[in-house]
């Protein structure tokens, strides 16, 4: 086996000597890259931000942003990474001469202060950048490149939903961001788009008795999985990251189910829509491009733009946490789970998954390997999150309705709650209470009534019981609202 490798900025670097938990942002900084900052290596600041060659949605490769300070530097074995620095073009001395187009802008726009965020906005901005389908909104058929949340140049400001400044205020930001144009034929990272990804290395990384494992197919990793029942399972690794940053864990051994073919599919067939565990909510985002409205709904809501490049389905539903984003809606889609170990593959429906804090029917050595959604869908759906910020947050409750309403009268009702028990759960007795009742103001009220009893919220530094109870019910009264509202004339 090749010895595991990365290339940054152009330039390959053998990962070794770093102990397999080395983030990528420590490996960049150890090696003098210093522009990546660490600020909260807890994946809430974006100051770590950095592009890696992804495979792309529309074209073969995207550039995407991620936060190095949660990735595994093991985990990009292989891959590509660019930095700030890389971003300039460099002299014959290699000394970065001329700036990035998006660094240009952020500098002659006043973008920055202290300089502390800046490397992290600049990633982040120039995996916008190059984005394949960004767009003005005037070239937009659709015209949905435009809108308080897009720019002239079809800039998706949630690119930067997780960048944080705290010195030069996000206006000239947003003005350096609306003012990017398009890349020119010569860029050479745009150019890095038109050819094929890197392949994902096979890894087997060891250093100083711990192991980052990287099977080739899913056949390897559950037989990996049941020699090495003590491993810990990643994807994204913006579960992990946290832990060995902020809590200081470690594990003897790690094994990366991303990039496992098996898991990367998303298939959308006449029954039910199939997603990969290993696709990132980014992917997803863009490959159903709206076709489920409530997982529409839950992505813009979800972490930041940063932590969906990473992030999958089933390192959420993998983790079992009670304030997950997903599992309401999963809940509410009444999704089912396809896991798989060495003897094969079972189904298991959401609702039945969950049995305890943080944990679940799937058995040691099991992977989630995707996630079916039934179809047809519900036709009326609410996703609400309630938490202290719109964005980049955790929830203290979260809701999900899916309600097919036929003639005024509620055929079906399906529920997902997250933040109101050990686990993420369905509404029942609401549900109960709803179907084949007229859809009105009172039996939304006396809906609400009993939504507000489901559960068993509790006190913490989130929010009290009360409020969570009292956000229970008005999710509901403000989905009547919503469904009711007369349109403008
Ligand atoms: Fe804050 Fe990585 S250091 S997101
Ligand atoms: Fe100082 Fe952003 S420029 S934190």
């Amino acid at each position: 086996m090749v010895a595991a490798r990365i290339t940054v900025n152009g330039k390959e670097t053998p990962i070794s000597p770093a102990p397999a938990h080395t983030t990528v942002l420590d490996f960049l900084r150890e090696r003098g890259l210093t522009g990546t900052k660490e600020g909260c290596a807890e994946g809430e600041c974006g100051a770590c931000s950095v592009l890696v060659a992804r495979p792309g949605v529309d074209r073969p490769t995207d550039w995407v942003a991620v936060n190095a300070c949660l990735v595994p530097v093991a985990a990009l074995d292989g891959q590509e990474v660019v930095t700030s620095e890389g971003l300039a073009t460099a002299d014959a001395s290699g000394t970065p001469a001329v700036l990035h187009p998006v660094q240009e802008e952020m500098a002659v726009r006043g973008g920055s202060q202290c300089g502390f965020c800046t490397p992290g906005f600049i990633c982040s901005m120039a995996s916008e950048y190059y984005r394949p389908d960004r767009c003005a909104h005037a070239d937009r058929a659709d015209g949905s490149g435009s809108g308080s949340e897009h720019g002239p140049n079809g800039f998706d400001l949630h690119a930067l939903s997780g960048n944080l400044c705290r010195c030069t205020g996000y206006r000239p930001i947003r003005d350096a961001a609306y003012a990017v144009g398009t890349p020119t034929e010569d860029d050479p990272l745009a150019q890095r788009r038109e050819q094929s990804p890197p392949e994902p290395a096979a890894t087997a990384y060891t250093q100083d008795d711990s192991a980052f494992l990287r099977p080739g197919t899913l056949a390897d990793a559950v037989r990996l999985l049941r020699e090495r029942p003590d491993a810990v399972v990643v994807a994204g690794s913006t579960d992990w990251g946290v832990e060995v940053n902020i809590r200081s864990r470690r594990a003897n051994c790690v094994v990366a189910v991303d990039r496992l073919p098996e898991l990367r599919a998303l298939h959308v067939g006449s029954d039910h829509i199939e997603i990969g565990a290993a696709q990132t909510l980014t992917e997803i985002e863009r490959r159903l491009d709206g076709a489920v409205p409530l997982l529409a709904e839950l992505f813009p809501q979800f972490a930041s733009r940063l932590i969906r490049n990473s992030a999958t389905l089933g390192g959420n539903l993998g983790t079992g946490s009670p304030i997950g984003d997903s599992p309401p809606v999963l809940l509410a889609l009444e999704a089912s789970l396809v896991l798989a170990d060495a003897d094969g593959e079972r189904e298991v429906p959401l609702c039945d998954y969950f049995t305890g804090y943080r944990q679940s029917v799937r058995r040691p050595g099991e992977l989630i390997r995707a996630v079916r959604v039934p179809l047809p869908l519900s036709p009326v759906t609410a996703f609400h999150k309630i938490a202290k910020r719109r964005f980049d947050d955790i929830s203290s409750v979260a809701v999900a309705f899916a309600l097919d309403i036929e003639d005024g009268t509620v055929r079906k009702a399906r529920i997902g709650l997250g933040g109101v028990a050990a686990t993420p759960i369905r509404a029942l007795a609401t549900e109960a209470a709803l179907e084949g009742e007229p859809w009105t103001e009172r039996t939304a009220e006396a809906a609400a009534r009993v939504l507000r009893a489901e559960g068993t919220p509790m006190d913490d530094h989130r929010a009290s019981a009360g409020y969570r109870t009292a956000m229970l019910g008005q999710s509901l009264l403000k989905l009547y609202a919503r469904t009711t509202e007369a349109v403008p004339s």
